[in-house]
């Protein structure tokens, strides 16, 4: 099963981020857990992360070709993008949408998300295991399938 992560803006910065509310890991640090846990489920996950929306749009586009299953976390794009809601409306596989931080308890702005309707699942507020169990989830999906 092949799986696409596309982080968006800001999290290349994850690491100067708040602790409290991003847990302080760097991205090449949740990029390699998520290529262990990977591994152990034996997934064939891609990990991406861009600060340009075009870029995340492209990178969408491209996983309609392959992606099995995609895991999104497009940052402050989440509350505002319809180009990237657009772009997430294509997929027929499951998009799961992961936050690192609780969206749903901080600034008002941030509790609404252009993409929950179309994500199957969401996993917020559960740091880097947030990646971890939506990962888990596409297997137990691609088991039952
Ligand atoms: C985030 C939450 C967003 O509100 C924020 O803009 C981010 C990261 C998260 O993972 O908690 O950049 O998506």
């Amino acid at each position: 099963m092949r799986v696409g992560v596309l982080n968006g803006v800001n999290l290349d910065v994850l690491a100067r981020r708040d602790p409290s509310l991003y847990g302080g890991l760097s991205l090449a640090e949740l990029e390699s857990r998520i290529y262990e846990w990977s591994k152990e489920l034996e997934l064939t996950t891609r990990c991406r992360q861009t600060n340009n929306e075009g870029q995340f749009v492209d990178w969408c586009h491209d996983a309609l070709d392959w992606a099995d299953g995609v895991i999104l976390n497009p940052g402050a794009w989440t509350h505002y993008s319809y180009a990237i809601r657009d772009a997430v409306e294509l997929f027929t596989v499951p998009v799961l949408e992961v936050h690192l931080s609780d969206i749903l308890n901080r600034e008002e702005f941030r509790r609404h998300s252009v993409l929950s309707d179309l994500a199957t699942k969401r996993f917020i507020g559960k740091g880097p295991d947030g990646y971890r169990e939506a990962l888990e989830y596409l297997v137990e999906a691609g088991t039952a399938a």
